[in-house]
């Protein structure tokens, strides 16, 4: 539906007000009556650093969820105010991992006698208090971009070709397992999913001491979705179908496409995709819509039968956004996402392990 324009025309205006005070970052997966306004679009990874990269901004307005605004404000300076419109913007992934549950597995892996074997990677999309977890702990955050290096950095960590290091990884257990196997040849056997609701994770002793890989059991509720089936029903409908999917989708589903990666991969991919080709696309909706919008030229196909988007990165609508910058250009600071310095300082050591990682 098209933006209402009484709506568009505030928006218009108190950016104007705020000036370079103001810096706007989308995501992707944002509404495109939203995504219009935003002075930067990026994936997890790109607005991490777009963040980073404004240190004169007084205001950062991030168009996304919350463990994003988070980051940005553990990136940024002091001074410097990241602004969510919508607090309820949350991550039912991140949610999967809470920071007590992750110490108590901690504590579970020490008893088993093999913490000191293991390190832990944490997706982006996790809570300041996890990436901290990580930060103190030897670990390293990691985006759908630079899952692959991260995980080599890892295992790395306790002497290359140490045979017994372990990667706890958290906490979507399939990003873990499709870079662990299809990135760097780890087998199905060597991953093993950490359940926190069942004591011990719900393994035994040599299940843990055979795995490489202990994935956290965690999803994307939106991702998880996509079925292998439904690819197999368009390839019989659609000739020479081409099919790129998030590797938040289920092992299955990303064994049956061609092409995998995080949300600026797939754009790339479809931008210097040739006229007349056909895409089958297992992301979430909003991205996917304007893809097909903006490459008329393309046939460009959501990959499944319903309709799914990312219920809260959807909260971030325009009258939330409207509020929020008419708000700041008052003078009024609404919806500030503040980490503690406590945490910020050790979510910081393990973002800056990202950033700092080869590629
Ligand atoms: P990327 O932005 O890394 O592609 O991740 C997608 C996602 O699910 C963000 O919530
Ligand atoms: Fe979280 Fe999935 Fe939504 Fe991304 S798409 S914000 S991982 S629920």
């Amino acid at each position: 539906a098209p933006s209402d324009p009484d709506l568009v025309a505030r928006a218009r205006a108190a950016k104007e007000k705020l000036g370079e005070r103001l810096f706007v970052l989308g995501h992707h997966y944002q509404r495109d009556e939203v995504i219009q306004f935003a002075d930067v679009t990026g994936d997890s990874f790109k607005l991490a650093r777009d963040a980073a990269a404004r240190p004169d901004a007084e205001f950062i307005v991030f168009c996304g969820v919350h463990f994003m605004a988070e980051s940005a404000d553990i990136l940024t300076a002091p001074e410097q105010k990241v602004i969510l419109p919508d607090l309820a913007a949350g991550c039912s992934m991140a949610d999967m991992a809470r920071i007590a549950q992750v110490e108590q597995a901690w504590e579970a892996l020490a008893e088993a006698g093999i913490q000191d074997s293991v390190v832990p990677v944490t997706y982006m999309n996790s809570s300041a208090a996890i990436k901290a977890f990580c930060g103190r702990n030897g670990g390293v955050v990691c985006t759908s971009s630079n899952a692959e290096v991260a995980l080599e950095w890892a295992f790395q960590q306790k002497g290359a070709d140490n045979r017994d290091t372990k990667v706890l990884f958290l906490p979507d257990q399939h990003l873990g397992r499709n870079t662990a196997v299809l990135q760097l040849g780890y087998s199905l056997d060597e991953c093993v999913v950490w359940n926190p609701f069942k004591p011990n994770g719900g393994l035994s002793a040599e299940e843990l001491a055979g795995a490489r890989v202990i994935l956290w059991k965690g999803h994307c509720s939106v991702h998880g979705r996509f079925s292998a089936d439904v690819i197999d029903e368009l390839r019989a409908k659609v000739p020479d179908l081409n099919v790129v999917v998030h590797p938040e989708c289920q092992h299955e589903v990303v064994l049956n496409a061609d092409l995998v990666g995080s949300t600026e991969f797939i754009i790339k991919t479809i931008e210097s995709a040739p006229a007349g080709s056909s895409w089958a696309i297992g992301t979430e909706l909003n991205l996917v819509q304007r893809l097909a919008r903006t490459h008329p030229d393309k046939n460009i196909m959501f990959l499944d039968r319903n309709v799914c988007y990312c219920a809260t990165m959807n909260r971030i609508d325009l009258p939330h956004l409207v509020w929020a910058l008419e708000s700041l250009a008052e003078g009024v600071v609404v919806n500030q996402i503040e980490v503690d310095p406590q945490t910020e300082a050790e979510a910081l050591v393990a973002l800056q392990r990202m950033l700092d990682l080869p590629g």
